[in-house]
């Protein structure tokens, strides 16, 4: 009876470490159809955030979000507001996925984000 009890605690702990990172995501956006939230003309090439509008986000423009995905980490400023986002949700350009070799077909990526 304890040892079962013992098993169940490990596979709730392998579950845990298996979960993704925070429940964080990104998905990419078109960046360079029209002006953004905070004020700037963007075009593709840019690399850019656009942050969740219940994060009061026009506060952040210009601030860098670090980005993990992968093992790979990118630094990118706050360019927009993303007003479909949820805090757990950041839009980005689609370079940055590029970047974090995030393929784009994937559409919703599971990410690791903060701003730095
Ligand atoms: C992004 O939007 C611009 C402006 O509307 C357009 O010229 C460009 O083709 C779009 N890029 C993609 C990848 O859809």
């Amino acid at each position: 009876m304890q040892f079962a009890h013992i098993i169940t605690i490990a596979g709730l702990a392998a579950g845990v470490i298996a979960a993704p990172v925070n429940g964080q995501k990104a998905t990419f956006y078109n960046a360079s159809v029209g002006i953004g939230a905070c004020g700037r003309q963007l075009d593709e090439s840019d690399m850019g955030v656009a942050l969740s509008t219940e994060m009061n986000c026009k506060a952040f423009c210009g601030m860098n979000v670090e980005i993990n995905s992968n093992g790979n980490t990118i630094s990118a400023p706050v360019v927009d507001c993303c007003p479909g986002c949820n805090s757990d949700h950041i839009d980005v350009t689609p370079n940055i996925f590029e970047s974090l070799n995030i393929p784009k077909s994937e559409g919703v990526a599971d990410v690791s984000f903060f701003l730095g």
